[in-house]
């Protein structure tokens, strides 16, 4: 038998160097490489003969509700049996809180909970606040990454959670918990648990500072599907975000809040980005942004200050900054609306990170509003790509996106003319529009419209 080739790696960076040395060539760190096992290089191995596709059964990915709708719209509909799930953010953002009341609303089914991070007592305490009692749970404390898959090769839960992937290590290695190649090694092993015995896994990543989980991304292709929480600073609401997912849509969105009873869905997401003002204010504009399958209204606040000195300010919170920037340049040129004497600050409420482009027109319409102090009436809904030549280009989604205004109530919409519904939506009247200044010129009216 040929001897397994031994690799180093470094428990910093996570790159490989075939012989060991001092300084690893990745990163420049000292005294880090330390000997990979191969099995740890490459992925699962179950089968070593091929079958023919059209033989293999996919009835085994049978989905299981989690017992959360929203958590289950994330997923993609529910949990896969043998699928990896990842799922990062911020501490004290409400990861644990989410798997323990998904452990006690999945019923019966068994759910084998790991924590390294807190003690039974801790997890029962939180339990007994969140005032449920998870039937098929069960719980244990412990880091060792051989012992915790022992445990479930033998208990075989249909859900292993294991909280958090930073503090198990393997023996096989001797850097210590949370350094990359710990991480690959633990991980590795239980993805091959997870596939040889058709448990579920949800792995609790943490964010490191630079917003990745567990540094340059080294679980995010292990695993099956990746689900992050963000939130905005000091906002109670949270949104899951699949920024990966082998078994469903990447981008799906679901909403939860924190409440006194732990996290309680958000059924009507839409509503809740929505700030209502007795008065329309001026620099504050409603679009239409579509995250995985289905679309969700976001309000677009633009603030601009006559700049006191010095290159003015650019700031954008939940858009891209420099597509902000070439927006501005796009609206000088084509829109007549100058604004290199203005500080120009963006926000999208609610801390929703927009990461398409039909949110474009919205934007520069709030700037524009904020500059003229001229506000959009609230019942209007924008969206609408940008192009450079001023032009206002269609979107993916146009007719899901004015159905859904409508469902909120929204009397009218600034769309791109080639996103018109061929039938009209009863209750909203949409202005098509092609140009930038044609924009500008139906938001006058409509703020006209709403003053006179
Ligand atoms: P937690 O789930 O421990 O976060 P993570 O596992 O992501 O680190 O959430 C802890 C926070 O949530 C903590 O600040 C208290 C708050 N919380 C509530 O507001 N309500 C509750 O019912 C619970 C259990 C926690
Ligand atoms: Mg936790």
């Amino acid at each position: 038998m040929a001897k397994a080739r031994t690799t180093y790696r470094c428990a910093e960076c996570g790159a490989a160097s075939p012989k060991w040395q001092g300084q690893c060539a990745g990163c420049g760190a000292w005294n880090t490489l330390e000997p990979a096992r191969a099995a740890d290089l490459g992925g699962y191995a179950g089968e070593v003969r091929g079958r023919r596709l059209a033989d293999v059964d996919e009835t085994a990915l049978h989905r299981q509700s989690t017992g959360l709708v929203e958590l289950d719209r994330v997923l993609g509909g529910g949990l896969v049996p043998g699928a990896v799930v990842l799922i990062g953010g911020d501490p004290g953002i409400g990861k644990s809180t989410l798997l323990l009341q998904a452990a006690a609303a999945a019923g019966d089914r068994q759910t084998l909970y790991v924590s390294g991070e807190e003690s039974l007592a801790q997890i029962a305490l939180r339990a007994r606040r969140l005032e449920v009692e998870p039937a098929g749970l069960t719980v244990l404390a412990e880091t060792r990454v051989e012992d915790i898959v022992a445990l479930a090769r033998e208990e075989r839960p249909a859900c292993l959670v294991v909280d958090s992937v930073q503090t198990v290590y393997s023996d096989a290695l001797p850097s210590a918990p949370g350094s990359v190649n710990q991480l690959r090694e633990c991980t590795a092993q239980l993805v091959r648990l997870a596939k040889a015995n058709d448990i579920a896994v949800m792995l609790v990543g943490h964010v490191t500072k630079t917003g990745s989980i567990a540094g340059p991304r080294v679980l995010e292709h292990m695993v099956d599907a990746v689900l992050y929480f963000e939130n905005q600073a000091g906002s109670r609401y949270r949104i899951v975000r699949a920024v990966k997912n082998r078994f469903g849509a990447a981008n799906e969105l679901g909403v939860f809040v924190m409440t006194e009873q732990g996290m309680r869905e958000v059924k009507n997401p839409s509503a809740i980005f929505l700030s209502r003002y007795p008065e329309p204010v001026a620099g504050s504009v409603i679009t239409a942004v579509h995250q995985g399958s289905r679309p969700l209204l976001v309000e677009i606040q633009a603030l601009t200050d006559r700049t006191g000195g010095g290159s003015p300010r650019r700031l954008a919170v939940g858009l891209d900054q420099n597509r902000m920037a070439l927006l501005l340049a796009a609206l000088h040129r084509h829109g007549g609306v100058a604004t290199y004497d203005e500080d120009v600050f963006l926000n999208v409420v609610g801390g929703v990170k927009i990461a398409e482009t039909a949110a474009d027109l919205a934007a520069l319409l709030a700037t524009v509003s904020s500059l003229h102090v001229e506000p959009v009436p609230a019942s209007v809904l924008v969206f609408g790509e940008v192009g450079l030549a001023g032009e206002i280009r269609p979107v993916a989604w146009g007719e899901e996106r004015l159905r859904e205004a409508a469902k909120l109530g929204f009397t009218a919409a600034i769309a791109p003319r080639a996103n018109l519904p061929r039938t009209p939506i009863s209750g909203l009247s949409c202005h098509g529009v092609a140009t930038l200044g044609e924009a500008l010129t139906v938001m006058r009216q409509l703020a006209a419209g709403e003053a006179g």
